[in-house]
């Protein structure tokens, strides 16, 4: 089979979906890998590396003959750029990616009517086996870590303590809201460059892995015990307790140079932890990094892919900070990729076998039709009458 990996067309998307000493592994898989020009030059990896690891550096036209085509993003994930591939999509072929099910089926549909084999790595469900193709932890780990970078250095102030001849300066007061992936790397990062930090999740269980970290847990005296799903995830929460929340927060929050935002209730709009007024009781030149501004924000003014100044602070509200530092998001985006792949592969594709847990979740649209029986219903279809087992293609 060939496989081809496209060079990302989404406005300031720089990561490529493989690097170079990912080719092997594919190779050894049997398949031949075919490189679009140019894939891998924003994220550092020129087409000569990607050549002596043994792939082919081909067309766009080219890549989009291949069996299988391996993308960051496509379908709903690539916005507006979309369209460009998905009129040459040919049916049949097996297309791997950040897709964004939820919030664009219609985009799925599309990919769906076009014939399209699609998975999308959003899926890949949060189980022990499936932890190497997880591509939302291993990007949002970054992303904790690249807020934290992005925090410092919009600071008028350095974050830490120092001894100088001409006088101590006191460390700065990191919080972070949210202690999920993006937030314990927040928190390790902060602790590293040496600031004072405390974090809060609704989970209690967190707790102690944010005081593994040398950080302060901050307590709230609300009921929590309900707040945890079976899979670990938080639940939403009534309007009431996310009031009560706010109150609590409002002394913390006044008293912190940086809080970073990564607060997240899966498939919910982000609950708004920072609101307006608490923002305008902090202290000039404070910095707020809103890491969920795609999703409304958990601070209260953030704006998308922009700088808001609110009073004295300054809100950032990145939406693609794994894009920020592309070498190493893409090295592993690739391993999650190729582990995927492989995966895959071992489950019998191109026939698509559904008993598999990881396939069967990540595997949006087949033969003709959506077949992920939730993305079925946000796109307004009735219930396949015969589950897509095993389709043959
Ligand atoms: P996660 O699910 O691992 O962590 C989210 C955490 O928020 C959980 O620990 C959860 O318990 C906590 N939480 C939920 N409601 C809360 C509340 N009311 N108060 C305090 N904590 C609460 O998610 P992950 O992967 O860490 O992502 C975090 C956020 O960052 C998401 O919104 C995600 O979309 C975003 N993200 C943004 C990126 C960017 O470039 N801006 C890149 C990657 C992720």
């Amino acid at each position: 089979m060939n496989v081809a990996v496209l060079k990302e067309l989404f406005p300031g998307e720089r990561r490529v979906a493989i690097v170079p000493a990912s080719v092997p592994p594919l190779v050894k898989a049997g398949f031949h890998v075919e490189i679009e020009a140019g894939a891998g030059d924003e994220a550092g990896y020129p087409d000569d590396d990607y050549r002596a690891a043994g792939a082919s550096i081909v067309s766009r036209d080219t890549a989009l003959e291949a069996d299988v085509i391996l993308t960051v993003r496509t379908c709903g994930a690539a916005g507006g750029c979309w369209p460009v591939d998905r009129d040459r999509l040919r049916p049949g072929v097996v297309l791997i990616g950040l897709c964004d099910p939820l919030s664009s089926p219609d985009a799925c549909r599309e990919a769906a009517d076009r014939g399209v084999t699609l998975f999308s790595l959003e899926l890949v469900p949060r189980i022990t086996r499936a932890q190497s193709m997880d591509v939302l932890s291993s990007q949002a780990n970054i992303a904790g870590y690249e807020a934290v970078i992005r925090a410092a250095a919009a600071l008028p102030r350095i974050l830490p303590m120092m001894t100088t001849a001409a006088g101590t300066l006191t460390p700065a007061k990191v919080l972070v809201l949210g202690a999920g992936v993006a937030g314990l790397q927040a928190i390790a990062t902060a602790k590293r460059l040496g600031a004072q930090v405390s974090a809060y999740d609704v989970r209690p269980a967190v707790k102690e892995q944010v005081q593994s970290l040398g950080a302060k847990f901050v307590e709230l005296p609300l009921e929590t015990s309900g707040s945890e799903t079976a899979g670990g995830y938080a639940k939403a929460m009534g309007e009431e307790f996310y009031a009560r929340q706010r109150e609590l927060l409002g002394k913390v929050v006044a008293d912190s140079d940086v809080v970073i935002c990564t607060a997240l209730v899966p498939g919910q709009k982000a609950p708004v932890l920072v609101p307006a007024e608490m923002v305008a009781r902090m202290r000039p030149g404070s910095v707020i990094v809103d890491m969920a501004t795609e999703r409304g924000g958990n601070c209260e003014g953030s704006r998308p892919d922009e700088t808001v100044r609110l009073g004295g602070v300054t809100i950032l509200g990145p939406t693609n900070l794994p894009a920020e530092v592309p070498f190493h998001t893409s090295q592993l985006y690739a391993k999650n990729m190729v582990t995927f792949l492989v995966h895959l592969m071992a489950h019998g594709l191109p026939t698509v076998v559904a008993d598999d847990e990881i396939c069967r979740d990540t595997l949006v649209a087949h033969g003709g039709h959506i077949v992920h029986p939730k993305i079925r219903a946000m796109a307004g279809l009735p219930p396949l009458e015969t589950p897509p087992a095993t389709p043959s293609t």
